[in-house]
């Protein structure tokens, strides 16, 4: 049946209506706050212990208090899970903080676990905020032009992720796009007593330009080159599920797509084919991008992030790691 028979305005006719045939929903529940802890003391404060991140409004490099104070209100918000990335005071050729049990994304793990035991602490496995050239690896040495080492990476990331585990986190998740990083970090966390602690593994992770802000806050831009060599091309969705499906194998419990917006497509096939938890990361260029364009009046923010949040789920995302989520927590309460 269609025109005059079928009328698709007629479920549309009040809320009510939309709201009882509506196929997605967004809960505060499925969302993840990421937060910037910093070991130098924030510089320029205006309110103690915070410094803004001029391409990231509304986010603050943190010190250890305020980051406590951070997660705090995420969860009275009722945010159920904060990811946190470290801004060490020194870094080195190898990236040594990242390990260090006294570093800061340890120090602060431990600071939010003993104030808030429920909240959850997702951390980053990473080495690219801690190494002095920026790669998310080891470099080589030798004739060839400097690259990133693979497999010389693994074991400082395995031991990365047991230190988080050590100081708490409840969830770790490896960004740094190695092959074989997921299999090296689940047999170092069981081997450690560890083999509760579930890994988020960030499986399709493209080479991105929206990372630009984040590169500012995390003061992680490589200082050569670029990540092509690990990170994804951002034209292959058949691989992002390759991908996906090899960190399945390696014991992965989440799998990630990122970034999010232009790759619901990608969130959508790593869905189908891994059966897996699937969270999408809305990066730091796709928040940058909404907050200029609210801030200059092109856009209604508010309308705007329900909207994208919604789509990434409607593109098959369990969970969005997000820096919208306190607000999209208020107005999402709003809603109901
Ligand atoms: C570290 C890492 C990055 C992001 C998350 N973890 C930066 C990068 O790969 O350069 C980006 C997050 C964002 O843009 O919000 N490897």
């Amino acid at each position: 049946m269609a025109f005059p028979q079928t009328r698709m305005r007629r479920l549309r006719a009040s809320p009510s209506l939309r709201g009882l045939v509506r196929e997605t929903d967004v809960r505060c529940g499925q969302l993840v706050l990421p937060l910037f802890v910093t070991a130098l003391e924030p510089s320029g404060v205006q309110r103690a212990g915070r410094e803004p991140i001029a391409t990231m409004p509304g986010v603050d490099r943190l010190s250890l208090t305020a980051v406590v104070a951070e997660a705090q209100q995420a969860a009275a918000l009722g945010i159920p899970a904060v990811m946190l990335f470290g801004l060490p005071a020194e870094k080195d050729e190898h990236g040594s903080g990242a390990w260090d049990q006294a570093g800061i994304v340890q120090l602060a793990t431990r600071a939010i676990k003993q104030a808030l035991p429920e909240l959850l602490v997702i951390t980053d496995v990473c080495l690219c905020e801690y190494t002095s050239h920026g790669h998310c690896g080891v470099l080589s040495t030798g004739p060839r032009p400097p690259h990133v080492e693979n497999d010389a990476t693994l074991e400082l990331l395995a031991q990365t992720a047991v230190s988080h585990a050590r100081a708490g986190a409840d969830i770790v998740a490896p960004s740094d796009m190695m092959d074989g990083r997921v299999g090296a970090i689940r047999e170092a966390l069981d081997g450690e007593g560890f083999s509760e602690t579930p890994i988020l593994a960030y499986s399709a992770k493209f080479a991105s330009a929206f990372y630009g802000p984040f590169r500012d806050a995390a003061d992680s831009a490589p200082a050569f080159g670029d990540r092509r060599g690990y990170q994804m091309d951002p034209a292959n969705r058949q691989e992002a599920v390759r991908e996906a499906l090899l960190d399945v194998r390696e014991g992965a419990d989440m799998v990630m797509v990122k970034p999010a917006l232009a790759y619901g497509d990608v969130i959508r096939a790593v869905k189908r084919a891994t059966h897996l938890p699937v969270a999408a990361y809305n990066v730091s260029g796709e928040y940058a991008m909404v907050k200029a364009a609210a801030a200059a009046g092109y856009l209604d923010e508010r309308a705007t992030v329900l909207e994208i949040l919604t789509s990434l789920r409607r593109a098959g995302a369990d969970t969005i790691i997000t820096y919208h989520a306190k607000d999209a927590a208020t107005w999402l309460a709003e809603q109901i």
